[in-house]
């Protein structure tokens, strides 16, 4: 089964082929992503008219591009799927606009996926471990995006259960708005994470927030806080920029890290086969994030597994894959075109 995915819930237009008759990474028969990042960075942040309108703008001749590059025409595709939630309202639509009229047009069936569930199941479109092989559930997500930062206990794929979330901001926006307070032009994670590579370890410690207590949940928002009091107290050069960056990223990571490891020792302890975290979103991306979550893992015995940073960021990638495995499973939507803009996994 040929599935067209599309993915547009925020600044990031994103459209794949995913075939299920070859497993792994070469199911990815091609995919391609058009960043909205320029139009938005006068701004400071994602203005949800203009991601629309570019959208509507790009979506099609994406499309082309990517069935060209996977050697398909579009009456080889045999199901599309979309991300229809959560997210922007208008740039949701654009997506499920497009993906619908296509299926109702090559009378193919359509499927709206949830974006985290998207991300959640990226991991699972690599190519197997020759060790291990693929993470099968049940394993523990860690799900970190710019909207989201969740654990969740994964017994089998459609069966999610939350284990712990962000109070307030998520770790992604959390290294977006500490890049700005910093003068760092948006969007500033991958920017304040490259600059931490040059920081001095140690320099600037700050909190693991919500560590020091049981439970899974996460704050971010006054590590935020933090940063703003040293970085307005500092002589603010490049030096000391580098150094709050490191401080900041370290505290990000370790609290993460912790938080994962009592996520699977309690997971462990209901079902010893649990020994496998599956880290995704665009935080996914961040190279400490994964170092450190690679060396917990062979500490505890564990093991870890990431996407490639292209598929941690927004793709269409993830969405023809979970698509995918949904309309495998006989599933899929009628024909109104239906977002729905926030939406529980
Ligand atoms: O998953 P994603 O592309 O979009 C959402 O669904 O939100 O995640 C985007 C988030 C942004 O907040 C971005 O700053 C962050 O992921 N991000 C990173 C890195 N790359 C992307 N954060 C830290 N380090 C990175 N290398
Ligand atoms: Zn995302």
């Amino acid at each position: 089964m040929k599935v067209l995915g599309i993915e547009t819930s925020c600044d990031e237009t994103g459209v794949a082929v995913y075939d299920t008759a070859l497993s792994g990474a070469a199911g990815l028969r091609a995919h391609a992503v058009y960043s909205q990042i320029a139009l938005h960075a006068e701004y400071g942040g994602v203005v949800p008219e203009l991601a629309s309108r570019d959208h509507v703008r790009k979506l099609l001749p994406l499309v082309r591009q990517t069935l060209a590059e996977a050697g398909l025409g579009v009456r080889d595709i045999d199901g599309v799927a979309y991300t229809a939630g959560p997210g922007l309202v208008g740039a949701l639509l654009v997506g499920a606009g497009m993906a619908r009229s296509l299926a109702w047009a090559l009378d193919k069936p359509a499927i709206g996926v949830h974006h985290m569930e998207g991300h959640l199941l990226a991991p699972l479109m690599e190519d197997a471990d020759p060790i291990h092989g693929r993470p099968e559930p049940p394993f523990v997500a860690l799900l970190v995006s710019g909207g989201h930062t969740q654990l969740v206990a994964v017994d089998a794929i459609g069966q999610y259960q939350l284990l712990g979330e962000t109070l307030d901001d998520a770790a992604g926006e959390a290294f977006d708005k500490t890049a700005k307070l910093m003068g760092l032009p948006y969007p500033g994670g991958p920017q304040l994470a490259a600059l931490a590579e040059t920081g001095t370890p140690g320099a600037y410690r700050f909190s693991r927030p919500m560590t020091d207590r049981p439970g899974l949940d996460f704050s971010f928002s006054g590590l935020k806080t933090q940063v703003l009091l040293a970085w307005r107290d500092s002589d603010q050069s490049e030096r000391t920029r580098a150094d709050i960056a490191r401080g900041f990223e370290d505290a990000v990571v370790d609290t993460l890290a912790i938080k994962c490891t009592r996520a699977l020792a309690l997971r462990q302890a209901q079902d010893e086969r649990c020994n496998t975290l599956v880290v995704a979103g665009g935080v996914g991306a961040n190279k400490r994030l994964r170092a450190k979550l690679a060396e917990n893992a062979a500490q505890h015995g564990g093991r870890v597994c990431f996407p490639r940073p292209a598929l941690c960021t927004d793709n269409g990638a993830m969405i023809a894959f979970a698509g995918a495995l949904r309309l495998q499973a006989g599933q899929h939507d009628d024909a109104q075109v239906q977002v729905t803009p926030r939406w529980d996994m």
